[in-house]
């Protein structure tokens, strides 16, 4: 059927509205990725490390927005350019969110 594929392709747009498709995610994926290190850690890693810490959002929100250096390992994390504070508070929220996806 013809109406069948922009149909799909709107149920598949909104329903990776929330979790997967942030404005600015490839500049991250350059160095991050969700499971392994590359340059940076690995956002699984960072949601676990974060996880008991009443400050984590603010802490994340000003390593992406100032950089970051010595928490995790040789590399250090640039100021991420054209990163806003509304982004980096989503991007903060959407990385702390991967603890209930994968809590088991
Ligand atoms: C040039 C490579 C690079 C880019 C681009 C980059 N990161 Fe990082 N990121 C790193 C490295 C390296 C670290 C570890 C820094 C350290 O050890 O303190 C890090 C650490 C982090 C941390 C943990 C900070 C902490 O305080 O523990 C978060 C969260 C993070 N990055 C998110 C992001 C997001 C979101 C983006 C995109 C807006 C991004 N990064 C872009 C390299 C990068």
């Amino acid at each position: 059927m013809k109406l069948q594929f922009p149909i799909m392709a709107l149920i598949l747009m909104s329903i990776s509205d929330g979790r997967e498709a942030f404005a600015g995610e490839e500049s991250c994926r350059a160095c991050h990725a969700m499971d392994t290190t590359l340059v940076g850690p690995p956002f699984r890693a960072v949601a676990a490390r974060y996880k008991d810490d009443q400050l984590a959002i603010e802490k994340l929100k000003k390593s992406m927005l100032e950089g970051s250096s010595g928490k995790w390992g040789g590399m250090a994390m640039p100021p991420n350019q054209g990163l806003t504070q509304e982004e980096a508070e989503r991007f903060a929220h959407w990385v702390m969110s991967l603890n209930t996806v994968s809590a088991h």
